[in-house]
């Protein structure tokens, strides 16, 4: 910092880099880790404060009828006090804040795009987690909504606005209480869904931080074994997969209009696995796999398929002639080993190093973890907590230097009008019901863009891994693992539920057949929609291309409100009845 202030001084640029901030260090623990077997149980206490400056108690949801929050383990969060014990965390460790975390991929889309279009239902929503902070006395409030604007988890082209909208809302509300409290957000970083549902520049100047979701960036999903959180392209990595690596995928936050000192970066303490087609001896990375296994066998604590803790990575390869082979991506920064037909692309503490001095030689906010619990905790391979070690020495010192640099000029016709700032007064109830419209989010048939991170719910206790036909259901989670209510109330030792890809979709990367977008159509703008010929269809413009999309049964394409809507609305005569 000296040194940098020493230099910048000559450059009569001292003053505003002057001002600094300690950087971030961010766990995200999962509520549902206590229900592991055996030396995978992790409860609040395992938590090593002492190497976190942020720690993130996941999940709460969203009621759908009363649009308050939801606890979704009442048992775990309330009965057994994991909230309030959560939070007096900080009498042990009085440098951490402590937030909670709303939504995960386990609770879907379409609930928070319904919350967010409606003033009224914001309002509730926005004053029961006022209650909810003082109740449980918590620092800070994450929006995990994965994702904004994503038609194949059930948002609506309205989202991106009202999201912002909620967002400001939200931060006025926090504000008026008075306590400091934070707003951070995760989100991804392909960028169909940043187009789709984040007003990036706005948004980056209401939260406190952004919590970049760096990883599962490859999977099961995408048809070939990879490893999930690369650094930077790599020379197999092609079309879709070109940006979607680390390096790329933040510089994207930025090229946007983030302010760098707000973006935290994440990496996962876990490693995609997968299992390889029978006989295929090519063990590079991108090799072929039987994607209909579903990814790799499901390991003895985690217990999902595709999905395998740090600390259950270690154990096998520090046995005696484990069979495994360990690689090196030397240009992803990132290990992998496989053995038989079993693959797995990780993080050890040698990659992390790596990102962790890339971060800082970029200026970010810091580093983020998903999740606490996936490290090795119990010393199991060396001493305890090797990885959260990694990112607390190269964080500790550093200060996040104040960008100097004039962010891009945003236009201000990108900039939707906000809402009017409310007295806090008091909330009504939402009385308004999706009026008497067809207030028909967009069909969610078949997706154009999927990316399908996957997941696996909290398994009971469970000591034996099953090999059963799962019944396969699209939970997943871009942070992995998924609770789902039923899940913690259920005292039955559950099948792993594992990710599947909705469709054949590639990935992440969002086009359809990996293609590359065709540049230039500009008859299809991204971000709109276009009338098909047939009344009950229309495409959404996806890189300038097309994807044609079938309204519910009974409604029709309404290209003015951009719905599908009764036919008496529609403004072509033939599509009317
Ligand atoms: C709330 O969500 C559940 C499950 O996601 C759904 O079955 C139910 O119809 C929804 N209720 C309302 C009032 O929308
Ligand atoms: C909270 O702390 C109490 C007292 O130490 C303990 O009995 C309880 O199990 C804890 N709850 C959770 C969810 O960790
Ligand atoms: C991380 O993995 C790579 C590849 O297997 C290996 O070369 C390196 O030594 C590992 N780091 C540590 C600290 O074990």
């Amino acid at each position: 910092m000296l040194k940098y202030c020493a230099v910048l001084l000559l450059l009569g640029t001292c003053a505003e880099f002057a001002s600094s901030n300690d950087a971030r260090v961010v766990c995200y623990f999962s509520n549902w880790a206590i229900y592991r077997p055996g030396i995978g149980r992790y409860t609040i206490d395992d938590i090593p404060g002492d190497m976190c400056t942020h720690i993130i108690y996941s999940f709460i949801g969203v009621d759908n009828k009363t649009w308050e929050y939801l606890i979704l383990d009442p048992e775990v969060d309330v009965e057994q006090n994991g909230f309030y014990n959560f939070t007096q965390l900080k009498s042990k460790y009085p440098h951490i804040k402590t937030e909670v975390a709303v939504g995960g991929w386990g609770e879907g889309g379409e609930k928070y795009s319904q919350l967010v279009s409606m003033k009224d239902r914001r309002d509730v929503f926005i004053r029961s987690v006022v209650e909810f902070m003082h109740k449980y006395e918590f620092d800070g409030f994450d929006l995990d909504w994965e994702y904004p604007g994503a038609a194949d988890r059930g948002g609506s082209f309205s989202d991106k606005d009202k999201f912002l909208y909620f967002v400001e809302e939200l931060r006025r509300a926090f504000d008026a209480e008075n306590k400091g409290w934070e707003i951070t957000m995760a989100v991804p970083l392909a960028k169909f869904r940043l187009n789709e549902g984040y007003h990036v520049p706005e948004l980056c100047e209401n939260l406190d931080a952004i919590h970049v979701m760096a990883y599962d960036l490859r999977g099961n999903w995408a048809g070939f074994a990879d490893v999930h959180s690369p650094l930077y392209k790599r020379p197999h990595d092609q079309y879709a997969y070109e940006k979607l690596n680390v390096n790329d995928g933040l510089q994207l936050w930025v090229d946007f209009g983030c302010s760098p000192d707000k973006l935290v970066v994440g990496v996962p303490f876990y490693g995609r696995s997968f299992t390889l087609s029978q006989g295929n001896n090519n063990y590079g990375l991108g090799t072929y796999i039987n994607k209909e296994a579903g990814g790799g066998e499901p390991a003895p604590y985690t217990q999902a398929k595709g999905f395998w803790a740090y600390y259950e990575i270690c154990i096998e390869l520090q046995k005696d002639n484990n069979g495994w082979e360990e690689k090196w991506d030397s240009a992803g920064y990132c290990p992998y080993a496989y053995k038989g037909t079993q693959w797995v692309g990780y993080e050890n503490t040698t990659s992390l190093q790596v990102k962790m001095d890339w971060i800082k030689s970029k200026g970010y906010a810091g580093a983020m973890v998903w999740a606490i619990d996936m490290d090795d905790f119990q010393g199991e391979c060396g001493p305890k907590n090797p990885l959260i070690k990694v990112l607390w020495e190269s964080m500790k010192d550093y200060q996040v230097p104040k960008p100097t640099g004039t962010t891009t000029p945003r236009p201000e016709w990108a900039r939707p009008p906000s809402t009017k700032p409310t007295v806090p007064s008091k909330v009504t109830r939402p009385t308004v019901q999706p009026t008497k419209k067809p207030i028909t989010q967009k069909p969610l048939t078949q997706k154009p863009v999927t990316q399908k991170p996957v997941t696996q719910k909290p398994i009971t206790q469970k000591p034996t891994p099953t090999t059963t036909t799962t019944t396969t259901t699209t939970t997943t989670s871009t942070t992995t693992e998924e609770p789902t209510a039923s899940s913690s109330s259920s005292p039955e030792p559950e099948v792993p539920e594992e990710e599947v890809p909705d469709k054949e979709v590639p990935s992440e990367g969002g086009e359809e057949n990996n293609e590359p977008a065709p540049e230039g159509e500009d008859d299809c703008p991204s971000e709109s929609y276009k009338p098909h010929k047939e009344c009950n269809k229309y495409y959404q413009c996806v890189y300038n291309k097309g994807v044609e999309f079938t309204c519910k049964p009974g409604t029709v394409w309404n290209q003015e409100k951009m719905i599908c809507d009764w036919p008496a609305n529609s403004q072509r005569e033939e599509c009317k009845n």
